[in-house]
């Protein structure tokens, strides 16, 4: 039992209270006669079978305690599988874009089986107007990372991105590294998390590279480079992309392609994975190329959402307001 957290209290109460009742009904010598013995078999159990202990112990705290995320204030929750910053590249002029994504992370953070971070990242701010509406959303949400670059397409904002996050969060979580991976992903992917953290659980937590395979028609992720609708590096390649000479020689140019040639020129990422076909593109009727299909249920995420109807419809195949409780309040047909 030591090895449970005191979160799983309320499941150990029933054992100890039996006992306790037994006891009073039974003379002390009694009591000690039989609970002598059941000790020191407990004991010798404990010695041969060390490792079954562990096992059991580790699956009722499990089963008897909440997964979660974002709550770590309180210190008895179960410890996240692994840390995953991920950091939507967008404008900052797109307040209406980052409404909906804060509303779609924040539904599903509650239950996660890891600890998942998401911040809205942009160069810096260049009109009045941002200058007071950006703090507004910084007070109110606080999930904002401005680099210091000016606002480009292919131009070196995927190097800065790296590379700022690698010194941002430097130090911020004591002695270990601050995530285990960081995504770059677009503001146009929906993106459903206990999913793409169930897919990266068994992935190796080094040297790796994770995302949809470019060229459309390419399953092999050694050949070109991951797509820049969303994909994954581990914190060692970040720091390398924010140390190596590497990056810094090849820094303008399509960004997805360039991060691709980064890790290839320096021999990186010898573990890699392809998210197909649980990563797509939005099915516009007429799928335009084969980088798009229809929606499966297995779905990581859906790419190309560029206008409200379109995230939608991807919302709706995924049931995602459907917990929805009526209410004299509103009513939706
Ligand atoms: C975090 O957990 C504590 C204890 O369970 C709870 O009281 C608190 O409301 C939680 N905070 C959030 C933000 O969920
Ligand atoms: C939370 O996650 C657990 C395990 O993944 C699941 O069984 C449970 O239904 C989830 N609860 C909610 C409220 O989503
Ligand atoms: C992180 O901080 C350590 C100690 O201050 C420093 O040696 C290291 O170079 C920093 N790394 C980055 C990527 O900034
Ligand atoms: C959405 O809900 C319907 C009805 O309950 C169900 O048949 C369908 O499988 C769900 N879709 C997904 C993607 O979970």
């Amino acid at each position: 039992m030591a090895f449970v957290k005191p979160s799983s209290l309320p499941l150990h109460d029933l054992p100890m209270k039996k006992q306790h009742s037994l006891s009073l009904k039974l003379p002390q010598c009694t009591t000690a006669l039989i609970l002598l013995p059941l000790i020191f078999l407990g004991f010798i159990y404990l010695f041969l079978y060390p490792k079954e202990f562990y096992l059991q112990s580790l699956v009722t705290s499990c089963t008897g305690s909440t997964y979660t995320v974002a709550n770590f204030t309180d210190p008895v929750v179960r410890k996240p599988d692994f840390r995953l910053l991920i950091g939507v590249l967008t404008r900052a002029d797109w307040y209406e874009r980052r409404h909906l994504l804060r509303m779609v992370y924040s539904l599903q953070m509650g239950n996660l089986t890891a600890h998942v971070d998401v911040k809205y990242v942009f160069c810096r701010l260049y009109k009045d107007d941002q200058r007071i509406l950006v703090p507004l959303e910084i007070l109110a949400h606080d999930d904002i990372i401005i680099m210091d670059c000016e606002e480009n397409l292919n131009d070196g904002k995927t190097y800065s991105f790296f590379s700022s996050v690698a010194s941002m969060f430097n130090g911020t979580n004591g002695d270990q590294k601050p995530y285990d991976y960081v995504m770059k992903a677009d503001d146009d992917i929906f993106i459903r998390l206990q999913k793409l953290i169930d897919s990266l659980n068994p992935m190796p937590r080094e040297d790796m590279y994770y995302g949809f395979v470019i060229p459309c028609d390419s399953m092999d992720p050694f050949r070109e480079y991951m797509s820049g609708m969303g994909y994954i590096l581990s914190w060692d390649l970040v720091e390398w992309i924010a140390s190596s000479d590497v990056p810094k020689k090849n820094i303008k140019g399509a960004e997805d392609m360039m991060a691709g040639r980064w890790l290839n020129d320096g021999n990186k990422a010898k573990n890699r994975f392809n998210t197909k076909p649980a990563m797509y593109d939005f099915p516009i009727p007429v799928p335009i190329d084969t980088c798009s299909h229809e929606f499966i249920p297995d779905t990581i995420a859906v790419h190309r959402l560029k206008d409200n109807p379109k995230w939608a419809m991807t919302l709706k195949y995924f049931n995602f307001t459907s917990g929805l409780k009526p209410s004299r309040f509103y009513r939706i047909d």
